[in-house]
């Protein structure tokens, strides 16, 4: 099984541990290392069987490798997944987490990684302790504390570069903007919205949360399961990923989808749903580059907020050449970003 999906991935290396304490299975995908170490965060997460867990790995690796390329961070991309019986916490997940630091240091550094789903800044803080490959950590420990609030700010440069295309105007004053999720980054978001004089109606599992995030904007509130039937100018998946798919597109009553999402395409096949009903799709690894952005700007390139700050409204002007390349290719956004990300590492890989 392991062979078989290995077999179809275009990668350069799994480290495969199996943790026996923890009767976890550890996968450090490193999928290219043209452009720098490979870089992406720690997934910890319960799966049915650990070829599962590999699979994540693969492609996940691969899909960090476009948005490094693309954020142009001087990074590779990277993975990892520890696919866990249940999650840990307390001593068990610290002694743990203290394995995986010994896994990710025996490599070297040809992998760095940061915080993903189920791990957290405190995580980090503890792989720091044994492992020096690591971004993502507190404040306190001496990282860059968390990414979100400048995901948010990327992700609002890309949504008026995704007006501008769409509607001649950048300006979201008076439009209408469904946010999926308003998480760390969704919420955030939606202030930059408000602010900028958006509609928003919102959605979150969470109803606690949508509603707070709701009366600090003045949203209207949607169902999670009803979100995708809104009329609106923009669609911005904030939540989950896979939520752009065969069933959910064809519900879809916007113009443009733009969020922070990672993975928003089930499968390859519904960038081309998406176009064919007539929406602007601003690529995921495009629009939510502000998170690697932050960590790798601060946390290894030293720079400045005011560096950080032109560095996330350039996700706009990168976008914009993104569209620009589709239209003029004939292919969808989503093909043409990743034709700039091959681009760039081909032209590293072989500088002559
Ligand atoms: N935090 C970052 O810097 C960063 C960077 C790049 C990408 N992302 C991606 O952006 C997304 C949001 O990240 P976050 O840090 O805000 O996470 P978060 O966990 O803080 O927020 C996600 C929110 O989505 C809600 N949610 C889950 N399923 C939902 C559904 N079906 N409908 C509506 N709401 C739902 C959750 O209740 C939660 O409030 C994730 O996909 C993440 O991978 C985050």
């Amino acid at each position: 099984m392991f062979e078989e999906l290995i077999g179809g991935w275009d990668g350069e290396f799994v480290a495969t541990h199996f943790d026996a304490p923890s009767s976890s299975w550890m996968f450090v995908g490193v999928h290219s290392t043209a452009l720098g170490p490979g870089f992406g965060g720690t997934r910890m997460k319960v799966y049915a069987e650990p070829g599962q867990a590999l699979g994540d790995v693969l492609r996940l690796s691969a899909a960090m490798t476009s948005k490094n390329a693309i954020a142009d961070i001087g990074f590779g991309g990277g993975k990892s997944v520890l696919a866990v019986p249940e999650i840990p916490r307390g001593d068990a997940r610290t002694e743990m987490l203290g394995r995986y630091a010994d896994l990710v240091a025996s490599l070297g550094g040809s992998y760095v990684t940061a915080c993903d789903m189920n791990t957290t800044e405190r995580d980090m803080d503890v792989v720091g302790e044994r492992c020096p490959h690591v971004m993502g950590r507190s404040v306190a420990a001496g990282g860059s504390g968390t990414s979100a609030p400048d995901t948010a700010i990327g992700v609002f440069h890309g949504i008026r570069a995704s007006l501008a295309y769409a509607f001649g105007s950048d300006d979201p004053s008076g439009r209408t903007i469904v946010v999926e999720g308003t998480g760390a980054v969704g919420g955030q978001l939606c202030d930059l919205l408000a602010e900028a004089g958006a509609k928003l109606v919102v959605s979150d599992i969470a109803h606690e949360l949508a509603r707070t995030v709701a009366e600090r904007v003045g949203a209207d509130i949607v169902g999670p399961a009803d979100a995708f039937d809104v009329p609106c100018d923009l669609f911005s998946p904030c939540a989950t990923g896979a939520v752009l798919n065969a069933d959910t597109i064809p519900r879809l009553r916007c113009r443009v989808v733009a969020g922070a999402a990672n993975n928003q395409l089930a499968e390859a096949g519904d960038a081309d749903r998406l176009a064919a009903a007539g929406i602007l799709y601003a690529p995921d690894f495009v629009v939510n580059a502000g998170g690697v952005l932050h960590l790798a700007g601060y946390e290894r390139s030293g720079w400045t907020p005011e560096q950080m700050s032109a560095r996330l409204t350039a996700i706009g002007d990168t976008l914009r050449d993104v569209f620009s390349a589709a239209e003029r290719d004939g292919v969808t956004p989503e093909a043409a970003a990743s034709r700039i990300a091959r681009e760039r590492i081909a032209v590293a890989r072989d500088p002559g």
